[in-house]
């Protein structure tokens, strides 16, 4: 029978029979798919593995921690953390614009990974053993999206890889290319992976930068850290969790909402909730949250963020919205 521990046996197999005794780059972004693909790899081949961390300063509160602390002790992988957050930011210094903010901070991803993998492969080549392989979370899902079965997707993506410069050649290791997303998270489970990683709601690559409408710097990221880690607490605390599908929190930072506390006039800024229903983020619904939950958030976040002075709920499905709102 088809059960998780084959499932991780018959991956753990394959990983050893491709990599052979070469060593293997990782990507770790803090989601699920990297966090359970790297553990894989590391139960199949660790000491041959090292993952990379780029902490573009764009996550959410605890969360570069996550994989720092806890993803490292449940796993024991060799972890390469290069923090990143003052590039990242000084790139994306005045720019409002939704796509031109994916382009940097795309951009500035491959530069700082391909810097980060060319140190590692200098490193083992001193050492006499070559890099050869990069592992990458793809699903399948996305295998059968890039053009259905494994002829096509190994074309696109052998030996190519997001753009990596000639120099930097890999070829990849998929372990999860045969797994559901649900497949996935019960692998991470057998794996001893931290149920805050196991069941992390989708959190778009570009992270908060994307949540702030207008242009993001260290304060706007502090003050959306702290609204957003607000509604991750209270949804948790009420059980929701695995009601939802995500829960964006927005910073509507280019607009300024009057508001008054105690005696005072303010000029703050609003914050959105976002939370929706999906079963695959092409469509999805407004999440119909408990009006008390909702209340404990709006009332937490007025009080314990002071620069936000209102707090909306957005009551629009997808389609016509997106679930983002950049
Ligand atoms: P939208 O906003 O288009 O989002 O309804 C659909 C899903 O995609 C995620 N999303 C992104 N993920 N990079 C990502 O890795 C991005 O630039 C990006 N934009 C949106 C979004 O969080 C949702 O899960």
């Amino acid at each position: 029978t088809w059960t998780m521990v084959n499932i991780v046996d018959e991956a753990v197999e394959d990983i050893r029979a491709q990599v052979g005794s070469k060593q293997i780059v990782c990507g770790l972004s803090g989601g699920v798919d990297s966090s359970v693909a790297a553990a894989l790899v590391q139960r199949a081949v660790g000491d041959q593995l090292t993952c990379v961390f780029v902490d573009h300063g764009l996550l959410r509160e605890g969360e570069a921690e996550q994989v720092e602390r806890d993803f490292v002790a449940a796993t024991g992988v060799d972890l390469h953390v290069v923090d990143a957050q003052e590039r990242f930011l000084s790139a994306l210094k005045g720019v409002e614009d939704p796509e031109e903010k994916r382009k940097i901070i795309g951009r500035e991803f491959i530069r700082v990974f391909e810097d980060a993998a060319r140190e590692i492969v200098a490193k083992a080549g001193a050492e006499g053993d070559e890099v050869e392989f990069l592992v990458q979370g793809t699903l399948y899902p996305d295998v059968v999206e890039s053009g259905g079965g494994e002829g096509a997707a190994n074309i696109k993506s052998h030996h190519n890889v997001g753009g990596l410069p000639d120099d930097l050649q890999f070829t990849l290791v998929e372990p999860l290319r045969w797994l559901f997303k649900d497949e996935v998270r019960a692998v991470g489970e057998q794996l001893g992976i931290p149920a805050d990683i196991v069941w992390r709601h989708p959190f778009p690559g570009p992270g908060l930068a994307i949540r702030i409408i207008g242009s993001v710097d260290r304060e706007r990221l502090e003050v959306l850290r702290r609204a957003d880690a607000i509604a991750r607490a209270e949804l948790t605390e009420a059980g929701l969790d695995r009601h939802v599908w995500q829960f964006p929190v927005v910073l509507l930072a280019n607009v300024h909402s009057v508001g008054v506390q105690g005696d005072e006039r303010t000029y703050g800024h609003p914050v959105v909730l976002r939370p929706v229903s999906s079963e695959d983020a092409m469509t999805a619904d407004w999440s119909r949250l408990p009006f008390e939950l909702l209340e404990r958030i709006s009332t937490r976040i007025t009080n314990e963020v002071r620069e936000v002075n209102r707090v909306v709920l957005d009551v629009t499905s997808k389609p016509p919205a997106t679930i983002e709102w950049e």
